[in-house]
Formats: structure tokens, sequence, C-alpha cells
């Protein structure tokens, strides 16, 4: 078996050596550090492991995931605790037409100076000022398919020198947006199904089975299907 190779790192403002072709957070459980803020999905998707970086010779500080960036000879690591961000309490299902009270829940985002700083810190390499400029001329749609990708890491909102939190006020919006769209009909329908119980007494029987029993049933249902 080859022999394992080591990279040096500062994590934490520690140096320390770590397999290569790790991640952070892998680093992070092999030496022992705490994980400040917290691990999840370990797939870049739930947006937990928010860190901050700057690679050997670079000039500026970078964001990214835990999860997702591997360590590199040099790198100065430290991982993002929790970020606060100003959440507004609604009730979206009572609302009429929340979109509209968009500028009264969130009046912070009319505050937005189109700086960028949000954009640079997004790992997921969303234009978030740009998302900001859309929402503030009220163009919501386009708005809420570009932030489709938000992993809801708040390191958008960390660098915020206005104190705004886009993930959150997009979040809003999105639901805003969603409540006014017509259900789809296939949605629709099975809606009115769960709402009928149409389907307890077949789960009470498929409740009742052993293992082979629902093996068969699923063999069953899968043939039906084709
Ligand atoms: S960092 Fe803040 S002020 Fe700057 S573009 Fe993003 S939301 Fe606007
Ligand atoms: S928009 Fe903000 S919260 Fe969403 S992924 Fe980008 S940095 Fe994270
Ligand atoms: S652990 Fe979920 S994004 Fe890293």
């Amino acid at each position: 078996m080859p022999d394992k190779k080591y990279v040096s790192i500062f994590l934490e403002g520690r140096k320390i050596k770590v397999p290569e072709g790790y991640t952070v957070i892998e680093a992070l459980w092999d030496t022992g550090h705490d994980i400040k803020r917290g691990v999840g999905c370990l797939s870049g998707l739930c947006g937990a492991c928010a860190i901050a970086y700057l690679e050997p010779g670079g000039k500026r500080v970078k964001f990214g995931l835990g999860c997702q960036t591997i360590v590199k000879e040099g790198m100065n690591i430290t991982v993002m605790p929790f970020f606060p961000s100003r959440t507004a309490q609604y009730n979206i299902s009572q609302m009429e037409r929340p979109i509209e009270k968009l500028k009264e829940i969130y009046p912070e985002l009319y505050m937005c100076q189109s700086c960028g700083f949000c954009s640079v810190a997004c790992p997921e390499w969303i234009n978030v000022s740009k998302v900001m400029s859309f929402l503030k001329s009220g163009e919501y749609e386009k708005a809420t398919e570009m932030m489709l990708d938000c992993i809801l890491c708040g390191l958008c909102a960390s660098r915020c020198p206005r104190g705004i939190a886009p993930q959150i006020i997009s979040l809003f919006v999105q639901r805003a947006v969603e409540k006014e769209r017509p259900l789809p009909e296939n949605l629709k329908r099975r809606l009115a199904e769960l709402e009928d119980l149409k389907y307890e007494e077949l789960w009470a029987e498929i409740f009742k089975l052993d293992e082979n029993g629902l093996r068969e049933f699923c063999e069953k249902a899968r043939k039906e299907k084709d």
C-alpha cells in the first residue's frame, strides 16, 4: 500500500498535519477540533459547514463549505459560527397577497447598496447582489429562480455591511410567489386523495405485512406499473 501523504494547514490558527485529499470537515474530525456550528449532509446541500479560508499566497479570504473544500498545503482555515439574521414573524397562509407586504416585513431590503460582498461569499456562486436588485425592482420570479440553489448557509448575511440577510428575505419572497402560483393538476388530485383518506385502508394492510409480504407487495405493484 502506498505511504499516506500529508499536508500542513493552519486550522483555527493552529498548524497541523492532515492526510492529503481530506476535506476541511474530515481534517477537523481527524484532529479532534470542535465543529462550531454543525455538520449535516456532508454533500454540500445543508449549508451547515461554512468556512472562511486563505489559500497559500492568496490575497483575499474565500468562503466555502467545509465538507466540499479539500485542504491544500499552507491553507489557513476557520469554521464560521452560526451567524444571527433577523427573521420576521409572519404567517403566509393567512396573508392575502404576501408579496405586497415585502416592504413592511423586510424594509432593510431597500437599504441594499449593491456592493456585491454577499455574492463574493456565496459558495453556490449565486449572484446574490443581483437577486437583491431584482427583489427591489419587483422582479420576483427572476430573483426566486436565481436563489433555487441557495442552501441557507448564511455566508452572504455575514458579509453584508448593511446587516441584510438576503437568504431570509428571499425565502419570504419564494413563499409569497409560490402562494400565488396555481397548484399543478397532479398535486391537486393527490392532495384531494389524501384529504379523502383514499389510501388509509391500503396503508393499514401494508403495516400488517412481514418482510416477505412487503417484497411480494412491491413486486406486484411494480408489475402493475410496468
Ligand atoms: S452585501 Fe448587503 S448591501 Fe451589499 S449587495 Fe449584498 S445585500 Fe446588498
Ligand atoms: S445565497 Fe447566501 S445563504 Fe444562500 S447559499 Fe449563497 S451565501 Fe449561502
Ligand atoms: S455538511 Fe451539509 S453542506 Fe456541508
